[in-house]
């Protein structure tokens, strides 16, 4: 049967909407409750909704009993303090899944390659149902900062690098792309992150918000890009040598973010 996925992330697994005037909405993402949780770089996470209405942000199938990421369960106390983030959440009326803020600490592009992933949205997913994807609202305005995917996560040649300043909104299929951030600067940078049923609803928010699957790549110099990709096959290969040396079945792929 299959599952169902919205056209307009067939092309490149991800699109770009318009743009939010973050600056009308209060810092709510300062008053919450964070956890440590590591994901890709230093991170940690605030759940506005998880499994069982608990501050913890643990996937969905490691709970008793296990589940697929969908119905997640608001925190009382986290919504209360986040309104806004919570209505942009539910904005466009398809089932939640996970739904969290994100604290990452400054990295570099390297980082990022090595940091790259595919999430784990549609582990439990009933065949038939809708495909879990995720949306990206950037909360501070980390102007010179970029989301990384790829197809690929050792090959550059499908690379796209998405800028991410206040306001910025992304749909990505995050179960199919590989994909991390690059956040310059001193701060932390803040994200939305919402785990959403594929379908109608969600097409329609796309729409309605004029959803495009490609924008132009941010800039990076080239001698930049080739020392990421080298530094990336440098610490895979430390890595799976550390593994083998432990005579230890490697972890290959992080998931989570
Ligand atoms: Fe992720």
């Amino acid at each position: 049967m299959g599952y169902i996925k919205s056209a307009a992330l067939d092309e490149t697994g991800y699109v770009v909407l318009d743009r939010y005037n973050q600056e009308l909405d209060p810092q709510e993402w300062r008053e919450i409750e964070y956890v440590d949780w590591k994901s890709s770089g230093e991170t940690q996470f605030a759940p506005l909704a998880s499994a069982q209405g608990e501050i913890e942000v643990n996937g969905f199938w490691n709970h008793t009993p296990p589940r697929t990421d969908k119905d997640g369960v608001w925190i009382p106390s986290q919504v209360e303090k986040a309104p806004n983030l919570v209505r942009r959440a539910m904005e466009p009326g398809a089932n939640v899944g996970r739904c969290r803020v994100i604290e990452l600490q400054p990295n570099e592009y390297s980082d990022t390659l090595y940091n790259l992933h595919q999430d784990d949205n549609n582990r439990l997913n009933p065949d038939g149902t809708g495909w879990v994807v995720r949306g990206f609202f950037n909360l501070t305005d980390d102007a010179d900062s970029f989301f990384v995917l790829r197809e690929n996560r050792t090959d550059p040649s499908v690379e796209y690098r998405i800028a991410l300043p206040a306001g910025a909104q992304l749909i990505i299929d995050t179960q199919r792309l590989w994909h991390a951030a690059t956040h310059t600067g001193a701060d932390a940078r803040y994200c939305l992150i919402t785990s959403w049923e594929s379908g109608p609803e969600l097409d329609a928010y796309m729409e309605k918000h004029n959803g495009v699957s490609r924008v132009p790549n941010v800039e990076v110099p080239q001698d930049v890009l080739d020392a990421g990709q080298a530094e990336q096959a440098r610490r895979i290969a430390a890595r799976a040598a550390f593994y083998a040396a432990k005579g230890q079945a490697e972890k290959t792929a992080m998931s989570e973010a």
